[in-house]
Protein backbone atom coordinates (compact mmCIF):
# COMPACT_ATOMS: atom_id res chain seq x y z
CA UNK A 1 0.00 0.00 0.00
CA UNK A 2 1.37 3.45 -0.75
CA UNK A 3 -0.49 6.60 -0.47
CA UNK A 4 -0.10 9.69 -3.84
CA UNK A 5 -0.57 13.13 -2.36
CA UNK A 6 -1.83 15.53 -5.06
CA UNK A 7 -1.54 19.22 -5.28
CA UNK A 8 -5.63 19.08 -5.69
CA UNK A 9 -8.25 16.77 -6.57
CA UNK A 10 -8.25 17.57 -9.74
CA UNK A 11 -4.50 16.60 -10.71
CA UNK A 12 -5.18 13.47 -8.70
CA UNK A 13 -8.10 12.63 -10.83
CA UNK A 14 -6.69 13.15 -14.04
CA UNK A 15 -4.13 11.13 -13.02
CA UNK A 16 -6.69 7.50 -12.11
CA UNK A 17 -8.07 8.38 -15.25
CA UNK A 18 -5.50 7.97 -17.09
CA UNK A 19 -4.60 4.79 -15.33
CA UNK A 20 -8.03 3.86 -15.84
CA UNK A 21 -8.28 4.39 -19.85
CA UNK A 22 -4.41 2.60 -20.24
CA UNK A 23 -5.43 -0.68 -18.60
CA UNK A 24 -8.74 -0.33 -21.01
CA UNK A 25 -6.49 -0.11 -24.48
CA UNK A 26 -4.05 -2.41 -23.00
CA UNK A 27 -6.66 -4.79 -22.63
CA UNK A 28 -8.35 -4.36 -25.98
CA UNK A 29 -5.14 -4.38 -27.49
CA UNK A 30 -4.91 -8.13 -26.39
CA UNK A 31 -8.80 -8.48 -27.63
CA UNK A 32 -9.55 -8.87 -24.11
CA UNK A 33 -11.80 -7.44 -21.60
CA UNK A 34 -11.66 -5.28 -19.00
CA UNK A 35 -13.60 -5.27 -15.57
CA UNK A 36 -14.12 -2.55 -13.53
CA UNK A 37 -15.21 -1.65 -10.17
CA UNK A 38 -16.68 1.90 -9.74
CA UNK A 39 -17.70 4.01 -6.92
CA UNK A 40 -20.43 7.03 -7.02
CA UNK A 41 -20.47 9.74 -4.33
CA UNK A 42 -18.60 12.87 -5.01
CA UNK A 43 -15.01 11.58 -4.89
CA UNK A 44 -15.09 9.86 -7.94
CA UNK A 45 -16.71 12.46 -10.19
CA UNK A 46 -13.73 14.25 -11.84
CA UNK A 47 -12.24 10.57 -12.66
CA UNK A 48 -15.59 9.96 -14.66
CA UNK A 49 -15.42 13.27 -16.50
CA UNK A 50 -12.12 12.85 -18.18
CA UNK A 51 -12.84 9.25 -19.00
CA UNK A 52 -16.32 10.93 -20.94
CA UNK A 53 -13.61 13.34 -22.20
CA UNK A 54 -11.31 10.74 -23.58
CA UNK A 55 -13.84 9.05 -25.30
CA UNK A 56 -15.25 11.74 -27.17
CA UNK A 57 -11.71 13.40 -27.59
CA UNK A 58 -9.16 10.84 -28.02
CA UNK A 59 -10.99 7.87 -29.08
CA UNK A 60 -10.77 6.00 -25.43
CA UNK A 61 -13.47 3.05 -25.94
CA UNK A 62 -15.39 0.98 -23.58
CA UNK A 63 -16.67 -1.59 -26.21
CA UNK A 64 -14.58 -4.48 -24.11
CA UNK A 65 -15.32 -2.58 -20.37
CA UNK A 66 -17.26 -4.55 -18.16
CA UNK A 67 -18.26 -2.29 -14.89
CA UNK A 68 -19.31 -3.69 -11.42
CA UNK A 69 -20.75 -0.83 -9.14
CA UNK A 70 -19.93 -1.52 -5.20
CA UNK A 71 -23.64 -0.68 -3.79
CA UNK A 72 -26.55 0.42 -4.34
CA UNK A 73 -29.77 1.93 -1.47
CA UNK A 74 -31.97 -0.44 -0.58
CA UNK A 75 -35.07 -0.41 -1.22
CA UNK A 76 -33.99 2.25 -4.18
CA UNK A 77 -36.00 2.60 -7.78
CA UNK A 78 -33.99 3.14 -10.56
CA UNK A 79 -35.34 6.09 -12.00
CA UNK A 80 -35.49 8.01 -8.52
CA UNK A 81 -32.26 10.74 -9.04
CA UNK A 82 -30.49 9.93 -5.58
CA UNK A 83 -29.80 6.10 -6.77
CA UNK A 84 -26.78 5.10 -8.01
CA UNK A 85 -27.93 3.65 -11.25
CA UNK A 86 -29.06 7.23 -11.79
CA UNK A 87 -25.50 8.44 -10.86
CA UNK A 88 -23.39 5.82 -12.40
CA UNK A 89 -25.73 7.03 -16.00
CA UNK A 90 -25.84 10.94 -14.92
CA UNK A 91 -21.72 10.08 -14.80
CA UNK A 92 -20.31 8.21 -17.04
CA UNK A 93 -22.50 5.31 -18.90
CA UNK A 94 -24.95 7.88 -20.82
CA UNK A 95 -21.42 8.96 -22.50
CA UNK A 96 -19.47 6.33 -23.66
CA UNK A 97 -20.04 3.35 -25.98
CA UNK A 98 -20.00 1.32 -23.09
CA UNK A 99 -22.78 -1.87 -24.01
CA UNK A 100 -25.48 -2.15 -21.83
CA UNK A 101 -25.18 -5.51 -20.79
CA UNK A 102 -22.38 -4.95 -19.33
CA UNK A 103 -22.85 -2.25 -16.99
CA UNK A 104 -23.74 -4.53 -13.31
CA UNK A 105 -24.83 -2.09 -10.21
CA UNK A 106 -27.02 -3.80 -7.40
CA UNK A 107 -30.61 -3.68 -8.02
CA UNK A 108 -32.45 -1.64 -4.97
CA UNK A 109 -35.75 -2.94 -6.53
CA UNK A 110 -34.73 -6.55 -5.29
CA UNK A 111 -37.40 -7.69 -2.95
CA UNK A 112 -36.46 -8.38 1.01
CA UNK A 113 -37.16 -11.76 0.23
CA UNK A 114 -34.89 -12.49 -2.57
CA UNK A 115 -32.17 -9.63 -1.59
CA UNK A 116 -30.03 -12.42 -0.28
CA UNK A 117 -30.24 -14.55 -3.43
CA UNK A 118 -29.34 -11.68 -5.48
CA UNK A 119 -26.83 -10.72 -3.56
CA UNK A 120 -24.91 -14.30 -4.25
CA UNK A 121 -25.82 -13.78 -7.95
CA UNK A 122 -24.09 -10.77 -8.11
CA UNK A 123 -20.86 -12.00 -6.33
CA UNK A 124 -21.27 -15.15 -9.05
CA UNK A 125 -21.17 -12.69 -11.56
CA UNK A 126 -17.70 -10.55 -10.94
CA UNK A 127 -16.38 -14.19 -10.34
CA UNK A 128 -17.64 -15.22 -14.07
CA UNK A 129 -16.46 -11.91 -15.44
CA UNK A 130 -12.56 -13.55 -14.33
CA UNK A 131 -12.99 -10.74 -11.37
CA UNK A 132 -11.66 -6.93 -10.99
CA UNK A 133 -9.35 -5.80 -12.75
CA UNK A 134 -9.56 -3.05 -11.12
CA UNK A 135 -11.47 -1.32 -8.31
CA UNK A 136 -12.12 2.34 -7.79
CA UNK A 137 -13.33 3.35 -4.13
CA UNK A 138 -13.95 6.54 -2.09
CA UNK A 139 -14.02 6.58 2.14
CA UNK A 140 -16.85 7.46 4.31
CA UNK A 141 -16.00 9.42 7.55
CA UNK A 142 -16.85 6.11 9.19
CA UNK A 143 -14.10 4.33 7.59
CA UNK A 144 -16.56 1.99 4.84
CA UNK A 145 -15.60 0.92 1.71
CA UNK A 146 -18.59 0.68 -0.10
CA UNK A 147 -20.94 0.27 2.51
CA UNK A 148 -19.17 -1.72 4.62
CA UNK A 149 -19.96 0.32 7.75
CA UNK A 150 -17.78 -0.38 11.09
CA UNK A 151 -18.22 -4.32 12.48
CA UNK A 152 -18.05 -5.61 8.48
CA UNK A 153 -15.65 -9.09 8.22
CA UNK A 154 -12.78 -8.61 6.23
CA UNK A 155 -14.09 -11.93 4.27
CA UNK A 156 -17.74 -10.09 3.99
CA UNK A 157 -19.14 -11.19 0.63
CA UNK A 158 -22.17 -8.71 -1.50
CA UNK A 159 -24.91 -8.67 0.95
CA UNK A 160 -27.74 -6.17 2.43
CA UNK A 161 -26.12 -3.89 5.46
CA UNK A 162 -27.51 -1.27 7.86
CA UNK A 163 -26.50 2.82 7.27
CA UNK A 164 -24.61 3.88 9.78
CA UNK A 165 -25.99 7.18 11.33
CA UNK A 166 -23.16 8.89 10.68
CA UNK A 167 -23.57 7.68 6.53
CA UNK A 168 -27.07 8.42 6.82
CA UNK A 169 -26.42 12.27 8.08
CA UNK A 170 -24.02 12.58 5.63
CA UNK A 171 -26.61 11.37 2.82
CA UNK A 172 -28.94 13.81 4.26
CA UNK A 173 -28.44 17.49 2.50
CA UNK A 174 -28.84 15.25 -0.92
CA UNK A 175 -31.83 13.64 0.17
CA UNK A 176 -33.20 16.54 1.68
CA UNK A 177 -33.98 15.20 5.46
CA UNK A 178 -32.39 12.32 7.31
CA UNK A 179 -36.00 11.20 7.14
CA UNK A 180 -36.06 10.46 3.58
CA UNK A 181 -32.19 8.36 4.03
CA UNK A 182 -32.49 4.50 3.56
CA UNK A 183 -31.69 2.79 6.33
CA UNK A 184 -30.16 -0.35 3.59
CA UNK A 185 -27.82 -0.72 1.30
CA UNK A 186 -26.72 -3.30 -0.67
CA UNK A 187 -22.65 -3.42 -1.26
CA UNK A 188 -19.82 -5.32 -2.29
CA UNK A 189 -18.10 -7.03 0.69
CA UNK A 190 -14.61 -6.54 1.72
CA UNK A 191 -13.81 -10.16 0.74
CA UNK A 192 -15.00 -8.77 -2.67
CA UNK A 193 -13.11 -5.52 -3.00
CA UNK A 194 -10.23 -7.46 -1.93
CA UNK A 195 -9.77 -10.01 -4.73
CA UNK A 196 -9.45 -6.83 -6.98
CA UNK A 197 -6.07 -6.87 -8.64
CA UNK A 198 -5.71 -3.33 -8.26
CA UNK A 199 -7.53 -0.80 -5.93
CA UNK A 200 -7.10 3.03 -5.97
CA UNK A 201 -8.79 4.69 -3.30
CA UNK A 202 -9.71 8.42 -3.73
CA UNK A 203 -10.24 10.83 -1.04
CA UNK A 204 -10.53 14.69 -1.20
CA UNK A 205 -10.81 17.69 1.52
CA UNK A 206 -9.84 18.20 5.17
CA UNK A 207 -13.16 15.96 6.12
CA UNK A 208 -11.88 13.04 5.57
CA UNK A 209 -8.76 13.72 6.97
CA UNK A 210 -8.99 11.48 10.16
CA UNK A 211 -10.45 8.71 8.98
CA UNK A 212 -7.37 9.04 6.40
CA UNK A 213 -5.06 8.77 9.14
CA UNK A 214 -6.89 5.71 10.60
CA UNK A 215 -7.05 4.34 7.76
CA UNK A 216 -3.15 4.35 6.92
CA UNK A 217 -1.71 4.70 9.90
CA UNK A 218 -3.86 2.80 12.59
CA UNK A 219 -3.94 -0.70 13.36
CA UNK A 220 -6.44 -3.05 11.20
CA UNK A 221 -9.79 -3.62 12.67
CA UNK A 222 -12.93 -3.84 11.75
CA UNK A 223 -14.10 -0.19 13.59
CA UNK A 224 -12.87 1.31 10.79
CA UNK A 225 -12.85 -1.80 7.38
CA UNK A 226 -10.51 0.87 5.72
CA UNK A 227 -8.12 -0.82 7.48
CA UNK A 228 -8.36 -4.15 6.06
CA UNK A 229 -6.70 -2.60 2.79
CA UNK A 230 -3.47 -2.57 4.44
CA UNK A 231 -3.59 -6.18 3.75
CA UNK A 232 -3.85 -5.88 -0.02
CA UNK A 233 -0.79 -5.55 -2.23
CA UNK A 234 -1.52 -3.24 -4.95
CA UNK A 235 -3.88 -0.76 -3.35
CA UNK A 236 -2.70 2.77 -3.58
CA UNK A 237 -4.33 6.30 -1.56
CA UNK A 238 -4.57 9.34 -4.13
CA UNK A 239 -5.03 11.71 -1.93
CA UNK A 240 -5.20 15.38 -1.88
CA UNK A 241 -2.62 18.08 0.13
CA UNK A 242 -6.06 18.49 3.27
CA UNK A 243 -6.99 14.51 3.17
CA UNK A 244 -3.64 14.03 3.72
CA UNK A 245 -2.88 17.24 6.12
CA UNK A 246 -3.32 14.40 9.07
CA UNK A 247 -0.35 11.84 8.19
CA UNK A 248 2.80 12.07 10.30
C1 LIG B 1 -20.14 4.94 -3.07
C2 LIG B 1 -19.44 4.28 -1.95
C3 LIG B 1 -19.08 5.03 -0.72
C4 LIG B 1 -18.47 6.40 -1.00
C5 LIG B 1 -18.13 7.12 0.30
C6 LIG B 1 -17.54 8.49 0.07
O1 LIG B 1 -20.37 4.04 -4.12
O2 LIG B 1 -19.20 3.11 -2.04
O3 LIG B 1 -18.17 4.26 0.02
O4 LIG B 1 -17.32 6.24 -1.77
O5 LIG B 1 -19.28 7.24 1.08
O6 LIG B 1 -18.48 9.33 -0.55
P1 LIG B 1 -18.04 10.75 -1.12
O7 LIG B 1 -17.14 10.48 -2.29
O8 LIG B 1 -19.34 11.37 -1.59
O9 LIG B 1 -17.37 11.47 -0.03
Amino acid sequence: VHNVIFQDSKQGSLQVAREIASLIRERADKGQKCVLGLATGSSPIRVYEELVRMHREEGLSFKNVVTFNLDEYHPMDRSNIQSYHYFMHQHLFDHVDIAAENVHIPDGRISLQDVQEYCKKYEGMIEQAGGLDFQLLGIGRTGHIGFNEPGSHYNSATREITLDYVTRIDASSAFKGLENVPRKAITMGIGTIKRAKRIVLLAWGQNKAPVIRETIEGDISSEVPATYLQEHANTTFVLDKEAASLLT
